[in-house]
């Protein structure tokens, strides 16, 4: 069983390698960083780290070729803001290089994963290709606006993931793909948004990923192309 985790640095990356160190030891786990360090816990001969700028092909393109074969591909990078732009609340907020940064930070690395990887699955009986979403991404369930950029690169997110998931019907039968909501999650992205969340709404890392684990183990190749929440239920796109 061999499992890359793209974003291993991230608040949730790198629960759900800890988390899958201890439920799945004999996994050969991979994983990618690329500004931040790797978490010193996470540094022994127990994850292989590659570092990797997942928006540029010549990068996923070598990270597929030193990784291999591989059963699970677990895409866990994303943002939300930077230091100097918060999400919009308003269309006047708007800013090309915000929305262009955005949709570049989450939704190029699924692409590139996907192109460069699919080849990678074609030893497996296990397959599954995951991409953290969110929620907000969904176009039925907008009900509050605001945050333009993020929305629109989720739902783009969700729909390159929907049309993989028909492609690789026929290419990769048995394998699955699938957006996830990973919840509220105490991380640096959700940090400047967490006043106004009840503490019950507010998951830690762990208890995301142990969440997001559970879904991935148990995934078939018949929900492939759904979108889920970190709970298992399905999410309307
Ligand atoms: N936290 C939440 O409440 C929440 C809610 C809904 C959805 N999500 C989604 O869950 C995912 C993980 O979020 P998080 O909260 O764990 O965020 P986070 O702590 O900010 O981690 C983001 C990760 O993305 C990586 N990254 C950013 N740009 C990259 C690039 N060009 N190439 C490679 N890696 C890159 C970062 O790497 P470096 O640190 O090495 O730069 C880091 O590992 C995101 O897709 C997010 O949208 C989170």
């Amino acid at each position: 069983m061999k499992i890359l985790v793209a974003g291993g640095t991230g608040g949730i990356g790198q629960a759900l390698i800890a988390e899958i160190l201890q439920e799945i030891p004999d996994a050969e786990v991979h994983a990618t960083f690329f500004r931040s360090v790797p978490d010193i816990n996470l540094q022994d001969d127990s994850v292989h780290w590659h570092p990797s700028d997942l928006t540029d092909a010549e990068s996923v393109k070598k990270l597929s070729d030193l990784v291999g074969p591989v059963d699970w591909v677990i895409n866990a990078v994303g943002m939300l803001h930077t230091l100097t732009q918060m999400p919009e609340k308003s269309i006047t907020q708007v800013n090309p290089e915000f929305f262009l940064k955005t949709v570049e930070a989450n939704v190029l690395p699924t692409l590139l994963l996907a192109r460069y990887f699919m080849d990678a699955f074609k030893g497996s009986d296990s397959a599954r290709f995951v991409a953290l979403s969110a929620r907000v991404g969904s176009i039925s369930d907008n009900r509050l606006g605001g945050w333009y950029s993020y929305r629109a690169s989720k739902a783009a997110l969700n729909m390159i993931l929907k049309t993989l998931s028909i492609e690789w019907q026929r290419k990769l039968p048995k394998g699955c793909v699938v957006a996830i909501h990973p919840g509220t999650v105490d991380t640096r992205l959700s940090e400047p948004f967490q006043k106004n969340v009840p503490s019950d709404k507010l998951f830690s890392p762990r208890v995301s990923a142990g969440q997001i684990l559970h879904v991935i183990r148990r995934l078939n190749p018949d929900q492939s192309g759904q979108f889920l929440a970190f709970d298992g239920s399905v999410i309307d796109w």
